[in-house]
């Protein structure tokens, strides 16, 4: 399986995205600020991914620290983690992997355990987390094959593959699945302008494992459907919000629009870690404004003249109204929402007591 990024002795090592599929590089991140570049400048990307990153550059900060004594440690905690936060703000997989970091370290304070005894639980904590979204990508992927029919060309927007999680993807783990259990899926990858998440990563691991996928600008999506060409549409997801609103890709919310006048199914594949109950709308989302240079650069070639005047949000908000349904690690989510995913909390909630 593609490893995103795994430990290596001392240090964490991730596949550049940027470089590929021209080049596979792979990047040595030897401290937490080096984490928190690579998850700023996209080395590492796609919202499960984030989080497993960060945990895992606390962890790696922790096990680091020089610090004297309990006291001088927990403040260099905080600022790893604040440090964390401010890399991308609107996959909340990294709030929730680094509120899950915080609850771990506390509980280790509690115990009165040492900065090394504290170091090593917060290891294990990211070890965990890394573990459990392979896992859950699994999951999510036996839970949605059912989706899936056998012959079906299935549309994907960006990448929610094995490179934006731990590994074996959110909607690229239904795809695979789907193909594990013997059925033939096409894949139709949007480009995804600006950043080419579709064109470049989705094609490339998709190709590795010898899943058919055809490459289209985003403005083909609509034709293509039109055309009977689209049997369905499975996309990942940034943050969900309470009330089913989910924010995703810039690009994805035109497509769920597509479909639904195409009256064609509009998946979400997540996990429940994308899941966000405290913001109650797609409203209330913080949407990232990324550099301009994406936008007026291919490479160093510029592409727009200067002077002109860049937009580039890099998520969009889909209307939960568009969404059939929301494929997590512990079954279908769907419609009406705000009752929905409360309900799958609930669950959760009720098997930890
Ligand atoms: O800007 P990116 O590449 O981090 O955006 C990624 C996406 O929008 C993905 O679709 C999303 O994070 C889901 S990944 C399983």
């Amino acid at each position: 399986m593609l490893p995103t990024l795994e430990w290596q002795g001392d240090v964490i090592v991730m596949v550049d995205q940027r470089k590929l599929p021209g080049q596979e590089i792979y990047v040595r991140c030897r401290t937490a600020p080096e984490v928190a570049r690579a998850i700023r400048t996209m080395i590492i990307r796609g919202a499960p991914a984030i989080g497993v990153a960060a945990a895992m550059g606390i962890a790696l900060g922790m096990r680091r620290s020089t610090a004297k004594g309990t006291r001088q440690f927990a403040v260099e905690f905080q600022k790893t983690c604040d440090m964390m936060a401010a890399t991308r703000p609107t996959a909340i997989n990294l709030f929730w992997a680094i509120d899950r970091m915080k609850r771990t370290f506390a509980e280790g304070a509690h115990a009165g355990e040492s900065p090394d005894e504290l170091a090593a639980r917060l290891e294990n904590e990211a070890r965990a987390i890394h573990d459990e979204d392979v896992a859950s990508c699994r999951a999510m992927g036996r839970v949605g094959a059912a989706l899936v029919p056998d012959g079906a060309r299935v549309l994907t927007h960006c990448n929610a593959g094995a490179l934006a999680t731990a590994g074996y993807g959110s909607a690229l783990g239904v795809i695979r699945a789907a193909v594990e259990q013997g059925k033939h899926v096409a894949v139709i990858a949007d480009e995804t302008r600006p950043f080419l998440q579709g064109a470049r990563l989705t094609a490339w691991e998709l190709l590795r494992d010898g899943i058919k996928t055809t490459v289209i600008t985003e403005s083909m999506a609509g034709p293509l459907m039109r055309a009977g060409d689209i049997d369905l549409v499975i996309v990942g997801a940034d943050r969900i919000a309470a009330n089913g609103d989910t924010a995703n890709k810039i690009g994805t919310y035109t497509v769920a629009v597509l479909a639904h006048a195409h009256e064609l199914p509009f998946y979400i594949a997540a996990p429940l870690s994308t899941i966000d109950l405290s913001t109650p709308d797609g409203e209330h989302i913080p949407i990232e404004e990324r550099d301009q240079r994406e936008l007026t650069h291919l490479g160093s070639s510029r592409l727009t003249p200067v002077g002109a005047t860049i937009r580039n949000p890099a998520f969009d908000v889909t209307p939960h109204r568009y969404i059939a349904g929301i494929i997590t690690e512990k079954g279908i989510i769907r419609p009406p929402y705000t009752e929905s995913l409360r309900d799958a909390f609930g669950i959760i909630e009720s098997a930890r007591h």
